[in-house]
């Protein structure tokens, strides 16, 4: 059932609608690729995290979908942002969201980025190193600023998901594991700039199963009581983004409401306030991608539909191996199907967005949709093979805007600039 991923999402006399607005006649307007967001799904996300955590501060990760009008949204929902580079600073703050609700985590920040957080004031910086402490306390003297830190902590626990997006396990580059970060909370009290206030966590991205939650959160709790008892004012402990989506139709997806019972055991009873980082499961399913079959191509022992979103529009099947659910924007030849690889136009044997999949005919010129596309699609999208990056389009009960236009070559031709 489509309605599963979006409830907005629906079959009118054969035609594709998303909150009321025919995606078909959209690729027309705006072309393709095409990036299509329900405002509505997303305002859903955010007051299901609102109800099911009812005293939480809740950070939306730009990086699951940076887009200055869906910022913007969740700003007006009450989120602040999770950040993770200088850019996605800029972008929270043009979006309007103050910056006492931004955090800050990522191994690699440079002093540039550093400077930028230090002097709009962020909420919080969630220290990765033991390195970063001691650099982000100089640059605090330097400019005169005392700076919020939590020490993002990496429990070790496994979470199920993909190795590339699991963060919260021993080997992995994220966060500081349990024992050392105990002696780097000490070390940092001894540090005059920064101001200790939180403990943060994140073990990884997809979590279908809420389980990993409740090991992780035991274990930051252990660590909490121990600062408490060491005189350490945690006001805020938190525990990252994570929680997956449904991508394949016999998937189930996990409600806000079965995460705050994952962790909410380890944290009832304390006085600091719980953060959350959500990015993939407010935004996820919120999006579609069309893109318009291009050729077809039967090989005999194979078949292909080439269509022209490629790698660079949507990467998560070419590098996860990531399935997206495919379903034509027109229902016209639903009696007949055929197996396929829907196929991008990169020059590449990766650059596909399904693999020996069963999918109704098509024809040249019809339109698809790949759904489940809202995060991590346009974010990680890029200019791979000189090709211009997609438009955005958001709407809402039966309206709809173009939210981010698609580039000109004039836009990605960045090197005749310097020329
Ligand atoms: N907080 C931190 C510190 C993170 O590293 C992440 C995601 C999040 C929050 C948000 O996690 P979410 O709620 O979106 O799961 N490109 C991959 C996902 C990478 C996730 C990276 N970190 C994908 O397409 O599946």
């Amino acid at each position: 059932m489509i309605k599963d991923y979006n409830k907005y999402l629906e079959y009118k006399n054969g035609k594709l609608f998303l909150e009321d607005v025919s995606l078909e006649e959209l690729a027309k307007e705006f072309g393709t690729p095409l990036y299509v967001y329900s405002a509505s799904h997303i305002r859903d996300k955010a007051k299901a995290y609102k109800e099911a955590f009812k005293d939480a501060d809740f950070h939306y990760a730009l990086k699951a979908n940076g887009n200055l009008s869906i910022i913007k949204l969740l700003k007006e929902e009450g989120f602040g942002a999770d950040i993770v580079s200088g850019g996605e600073l800029r972008k929270a703050i043009k979006a309007g969201i103050d910056p006492s609700k931004i955090v800050y985590a990522g191994v690699g920040k440079t002093v540039e980025e550093l400077k930028m957080a230090i002097e709009a004031g962020i909420k919080m910086f969630n220290v990765e190193s033991s390195m970063e402490l001691d650099i982000l306390n100089d640059m605090a003297k330097n400019l005169g600023k005392k700076v919020n830190i939590a020490i993002r902590v990496n429990p070790d626990v496994d979470p199920k998901t993909h190795p590339y997006i699991s963060t919260g396990m021993k080997k992995s580059k994220f966060g500081v594991d349990i024992k050392t970060a105990y002696k780097e909370y000490q070390y940092a009290k001894s540090l005059e700039y920064l101001n200790i206030v939180g403990i943060h966590c994140h073990i990884g991205s997809q979590l279908l199963d809420v389980s990993p939650y409740i090991e992780a959160s035991e274990k930051v709790r252990e660590l909490y009581d121990k600062l408490i008892k060491d005189d350490f004012e945690i006001k805020y402990i938190d525990i990252g983004g994570g929680l997956g989506i449904k991508y394949k139709p016999e998937e189930q997806e996990p409600h806000p409401s079965d995460l705050k019972e994952a962790v909410y055991p380890a944290f009832k009873d304390i006085k600091a306030k719980l953060c959350l980082e959500p990015g993939r499961s407010m935004i996820g399913n919120a999006g579609i991608l069309i893109t318009q079959v291009q050729f077809l191509k039967d090989k005999g022992h194979k078949h292909f539909v080439i269509v022209d979103a490629g790698m660079n529009d949507l990467i998560r099947p070419s590098i996860y191996g990531a399935y997206h659910h495919i379903i034509p924007t027109n229902k016209k030849h639903e009696e007949s199907y055929i197996k396929t690889d829907i196929v991008g136009p990169i020059c590449e044997t990766g650059d596909f967005l399904a693999q020996d999949r069963e999918i109704p005919v098509v024809e040249r010129g019809d339109y698809l949709a790949v759904l489940s596309a809202g995060a991590y699609g346009f974010s990680m999208s890029s200019n791979y093979n000189i090709r211009p990056r997609a438009a955005e389009v958001l709407v809402e009960k039966g309206k709809y805007k173009l939210i981010r236009s698609r580039e000109t070559y004039d836009y990605i031709d960045y090197d005749e600039a310097i020329l």
